[in-house]
């Protein structure tokens, strides 16, 4: 059957690739150079031979009833693949249940054209990694990439061919619960990391079928949702949407990202699902982009709520002109698209646009030649959770581990503690260490903090106590937590949020402990023991006192699948944390938004003015701030050197400093450098991350730290929305932080 079917297909490519001279290559938008002529000519053949509702078929995804990650549900999925009327499925997975769809597409439909799957896989498919925020603390982009990688290889066994990741959001509102998935709050190590993940998860390309295509989300400014409120407004200008917002998009393009999805919020009054400034000017003739946007879930139909269309039917007309070739799950297209065209109000070579996007896709990732390359339950086997992978879990985990707070070195801890009580509703368990978004992650693979510290600590006495829940105002069991912390060298003690409460439509107001968390922490400190508090959180929180009263405060974010032997290993000594925080810990929920590259204002902070920009009731300083995070070991930074004073736009400066491991450990630092133009013809932040490195350093050891600062590093948007550098000075900061006090100047002189 199969077999007469290619048959039947090869006949008709043929025919109609004779013909192709005359077939269109239209479309309203700039067509990319194609990046492959081969594939261009089949994906034109077989337009060439598409009925109209075949073309919308292919423009059209539903989820399987496998998993909700939207409103509704569509039970039809599998008589809509039979009838060509679906071209790509979402939230179905396994090299065995992608097979069996994949099935129905090639064998029983009229032209067998392949199915897409896609899946969100965020943070790893079934080996876990930590959450996009967390790993974005290792500030380590070969460890980042190694992530996506693993998680491409993983989900493409399992039958996958794209994941809706990496989500690019520059995230400035800790409210927010998706800064979880994100890099944080800076541009330039967003667009960094962007790229990284990109290039982890499309790999070498898909002929290897251990690859799969990464989608740029969400398309764009959805971080920037008013108060932190999930699909809340954005309303941001221009120049902080181009300067701040799209450079990880632009990113993600530049390493080759084939999809772009759009993002529910609306921009400057029109939502994004039919923003034609956005998706036809900026992303694909602006940035050239080759390959198919999709929809976020059911956004093309939320136009209606957002009072910009006045039924599905009319919104489906908005998005598919503005520029979005895909529709998920709102069947939009699928029902009125067709008669959108008869009517006149969609042109079809819009129609023969986006469908040439998705057949590219389907054609270079060799889904003609073999559909079920990717549905292989060999592989599927060996490289899931193979030692390979978790072994690369728990060192990105590590890595990604922020040290606040080591008063009096606490730690590392001694590996001969006798007796040590674990405490905390997170310590023992497994569901939260995967965090949100954990794709087809398994809890029982998860490995807690408590058994991380039995492993580590074999001969101690370890006792536990949950102390309290994570949400619930219960104290009953505090006594416990008590009197196992009464009799303890050291209480080790896992609070923060549960792995729902960030992530999507999970914004918080209140992003202190939950529950009755900071109670049971102060009620440990009574004992007068020695407390090491764990945070496990999505995003930063705000810690009240427990900040200056909790001696040793170690920021786990959610670690995945081996985060409990992780932690242990930092806990231990064994690893010498080296994260970064990438985004900025406020001291309350009335300094937001609060990041560390704010504009000066005309009225700067002076406690002895009352006059200047500041609060009564707190100071203007973070928690911690962006760029912080601690070490066993000790560094210092000496002799800041450039190289000239001066410059042109056609030079670069090259930076030097010097760095010194002071301390007792070998330790990892990441140096940053900072910059601020200090006049320009529209205002600039007071600073600005413009480069950072890696150095290992062993104890006593010291390196010197080169960086290059050209002019195009320094250009910004200008009130005519340029991109151009201007002359003038330029501070320049090199340091372990972003409050980094060591510093110089240079003057870019025309
Ligand atoms: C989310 C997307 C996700 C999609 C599919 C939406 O609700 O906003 O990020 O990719 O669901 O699961």
């Amino acid at each position: 059957m199969l077999f007469k079917k290619t048959l039947h297909i090869a006949a008709l490519l043929v025919v109609a690739y004779l013909m192709n001279s005359f077939v269109l290559r239209s479309g309203i938008m700039k067509d990319a150079p194609p990046r492959n002529d081969a594939i261009e000519r089949r994906v034109d053949s077989l337009l060439a031979l598409m009925t109209l509702e075949e073309k919308i078929g292919q423009m059209t995804l539903f989820t399987s009833d496998w998993e909700m990650t939207g409103p509704t549900l569509r039970a039809t999925y599998k008589e809509d693949i039979k009838k060509g009327r679906v071209g790509a499925i979402f939230n179905a997975h396994t090299a065995a249940y992608t097979k069996e769809l994949q099935r129905i597409a090639v064998e029983e439909t009229r032209l067998g054209i392949p199915l897409l799957f896609g899946y969100d896989v965020i943070h790893g498919y079934k080996t876990i990694f930590p959450i996009p925020l967390g790993e974005s603390a290792s500030w380590d982009l070969q460890a980042i990439e190694k992530s996506a990688r693993i998680a491409g290889v993983e989900a493409a066994a399992s039958g996958l061919h794209w994941t809706f990741a990496p989500m690019v959001d520059i995230a400035r509102d800790p409210r927010w619960g998706r800064m979880a998935e994100g890099a944080g709050e800076d541009t330039y190590l967003g667009s960094a990391i962007a790229k990284a993940r990109v290039q982890g998860f499309q790999g070498n390309g898909f002929d290897n079928a251990d690859a799969v295509l990464a989608c740029a989300k969400h398309f764009a400014a959805y971080g920037a949702a008013q108060a932190g409120r999930d699909y809340h407004t954005v309303d941001i200008s221009e120049q902080v949407l181009r300067e701040v917002y799209l450079p990880p998009f632009k990113a993600a393009v530049d390493a080759g990202a084939w999809t772009f999805m759009t993002s529910f919020n609306e921009w400057n009054g029109i939502p994004a699902s039919a923003h034609e400034q956005l998706l036809k000017d900026i992303l694909k003739w602006e940035w050239g982009f080759p390959g198919f946007v999709v929809t976020d879930y059911t956004s093309i139909n939320e136009m209606v709520q957002h009072g910009y269309a006045a039924d599905f039917k009319h919104a489906g007309e908005l998005s598919v002109n503005a520029g979005v070739d895909m529709d998920m799950q709102g069947a939009v297209y699928y029902n009125h698209l067709e008669q959108l065209i008869r009517e006149g109000k969609v042109k079809e070579s819009r129609v023969d646009d986006a469908v040439r996007r998705i057949l590219r896709m389907k054609f270079m990732l060799g889904l003609f030649e073999n559909p079920y390359k990717f549905s292989d339950t060999e592989r599927e086997k060996r490289l899931i959770l193979s030692q390979e992978h978790l072994a690369a879990a728990r060192d990105v985990a590590r890595k990604s581990i922020v040290l606040l707070r080591n008063e009096n070195q606490l730690l590392p801890l001694s590996k001969n503690l006798k007796n040590i009580a674990v405490i905390g509703p997170l310590a023992d368990s497994k569901v939260d260490m995967l965090g949100n978004w954990s794709a087809a992650g398994d809890a029982k693979d998860c490995v807690t903090l408590l058994e991380g510290v039995r492993a580590k600590w074999p001969n101690a006495q370890i006792k536990y106590a949950r102390g309290s829940d994570v949400m619930q105002m219960n104290k009953v069991d505090f006594a416990n937590a008590y009197a196992a912390a009464k009799k303890a060298d050291v209480i080790i003690l896992a609070v923060g949020e549960a792995g729902w409460m960030s992530g999507e439509a999970a914004s918080r107001s209140d992003i202190g402990l939950p529950g009755v968390q900071t109670e049971l922490v102060k009620y440990l400190l009574t004992t007068g023991k020695p407390v090491v508090m764990v945070l496990m959180n999505g995003r930063p929180l705000v810690l009240g006192d427990l900040a200056e009263k909790v001696p040793a405060i170690v920021e786990t974010w959610f670690a995945g699948t081996q985060g409990g032997h992780a932690i242990a290993d930092v806990l231990a000594g064994d690893y010498n944390p080296s994260g970064k925080l990438p985004v900025t810990f406020p001291r309350n929920v009335g300094q937001i938004p609060l990041h560390y590259n704010m504009k000066n204002t005309g009225r700067p902070m002076n406690p002895n003015d009352k006059y200047t920009s500041k609060y009564l009731d707190v100071p203007n300083t973070p928690q911690w701030p962006f760029g912080f995070g601690l070490s066993y070991t000790t560094f210092e930074y000496s002799d800041l050197k450039t190289d000239r004073s001066s410059f042109d736009r056609n030079e670069s400066v090259n930076i030097s400093v010097m760095l010194k491991n002071t301390g007792n450990y070998d330790g990892e630092e990441t140096a940053q450098l900072y910059v601020r133009d200090l006049i320009g013809s529209v205002t600039r932040p007071v600073r600005e991350l413009k480069g950072f490195q890696k150095v290992f350093l062993k104890k006593g050891e010291s390196k010197t730290v080169q960086f290059r600062l050209s002019a195009d590093d320094l250009r910004f948007y200008n009130h005519d929305l340029r991109f151009r550098a201007e002359p003038g000075d330029f501070d320049i900061w090199v340091g372990g932080d972003s409050d980094a006090k060591l510093g110089t100047r240079v003057t870019m002189v025309k």
